[in-house]
């Protein structure tokens, strides 16, 4: 199998984000056949139908074409008050637009959401899986929650438990598998 390449957006902005950690977690794990980049989103101006216009803000333009130079998206995000955490809601909103050229359209992806308490971030992935159906994506079906999240690393860095690293392989692989499947 050719080499895909995968975009990782992460929901949580903050420096020290475990939320990202675990998302460099879930690269490691990946096969060899996917490779990640991850395209940031903290420098997004809000999206304002004004700026769309034939030079619209260089960061707007900068993401659309990181993301067109995918084969598919991971999203990974923390939830704010049980739903999108803004700063990923905008992205998905500038990738979307102009009308008609939204760069998620058809692109697979896959969704994990974590949070500290039991919940996983329940809310904030049905809102993405909602969310991204508009796009007609492909969104692998299998459903992850990860609850925890301020255990799941030790004191360096390492995942702590070793049934996690299984369950966060056994997600990549099916990943791998989906890409293969709606590219
Ligand atoms: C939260 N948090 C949170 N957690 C949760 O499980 N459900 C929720 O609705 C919310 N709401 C919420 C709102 C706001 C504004 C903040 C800042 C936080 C806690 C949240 O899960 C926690 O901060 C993140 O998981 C931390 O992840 P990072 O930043 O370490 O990746």
């Amino acid at each position: 199998m050719s080499t895909k390449k995968v975009a990782v957006l992460v929901g949580s902005l903050r420096d020290a984000s475990v939320t990202r950690k675990l998302a460099k977690a879930l690269a490691a794990v990946a096969p060899e056949t996917l490779s990640f980049t991850f395209v940031e989103i903290g420098d997004l101006p809000h999206y304002n139908e004004d700026l769309e216009t034939e030079t619209p803000p260089a960061a707007w333009t900068r993401f659309r074409e990181d993301i067109k130079g995918t084969d598919a998206v991971l999203i990974i995000s923390p939830e704010y008050n049980r739903g999108v955490p803004g700063a990923l809601k905008n992205a998905i909103d500038v990738g979307s637009r102009p009308w008609g050229k939204a760069v998620w359209a058809g692109k697979p992806a896959a969704i994990a959401t974590a949070s500290p308490g039991a919940l996983g971030g329940y809310g904030v992935n049905h809102q993405l899986r909602q969310i991204l159906n508009v796009f007609g994506m492909p969104i692998l079906p299998t459903e992850v929650y990860i609850s925890g999240l301020y255990d799941l690393f030790d004191d360096n860095g390492n995942l702590a438990k070793e049934d996690t690293q299984g369950f966060l392989t056994s997600i990549m692989k099916g990943f791998e598998d989906w890409i293969s499947k709606h590219s």
